[in-house]
């Protein structure tokens, strides 16, 4: 087995092997690795006697979850109307060039997930930028290395 192995199933372990426990497994699984990865989800499913295709369901229903490989922090950009008008997609362009991926894909070195987002409720300190839950309203371009170096390891 390995250390993965080993974790995850200590993890289905501490909730008794439930059924009623999936969430809270899956829960526990994001937290760890932060993402489900595939042999988590088919350990679940073999230790709980619950389809597969039932686990990928609830795994894929909930925006807590992820399938992918997620970085340490993750930065929301939003790019809906308010943000837009006031430059938001340029701050997403600075985004994308200084951590060389594009929205929606994750650091190599699995520090950062970038995401955007349609509107965050907040339109009035737009162009707004979260990381891991902190808001940075009026954002600029400019504070985008700022942000980033404050936030890598
Ligand atoms: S459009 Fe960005 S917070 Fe509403």
């Amino acid at each position: 087995m390995t250390s993965d192995q080993t974790k995850i199933q200590a993890i289905i372990d501490k909730h008794h092997g439930q059924k009623k426990s999936l969430m809270a497994i899956l829960q526990d699984i994001q937290a760890e690795f932060r993402y489900l990865p595939q042999e988590s989800l088919r350990a679940v499913a073999k230790t709980l006697d619950i389809p597969l295709i039932d686990v990928v369901g609830v795994a894929t229903f909930y925006r807590a979850f992820s399938l992918k490989p997620r970085g340490r922090h993750t930065c929301t950009v939003c790019q809906g109307t308010a943000c837009h008008v006031r430059g938001a997609p340029r701050i997403l362009d600075e985004f994308e060039q200084r951590l060389k991926i594009k929205a929606g894909e994750t650091t190599e070195d699995k520090n950062f997930t970038l995401e955007t987002v349609a509107c965050l409720g907040c339109c009035a300190i737009g162009p707004v930028v979260v990381v891991d839950g902190d808001y940075h309203a009026h954002m600029t371009v400019r504070k985008v290395g700022t942000i980033l170096k404050k936030y890598r390891k």
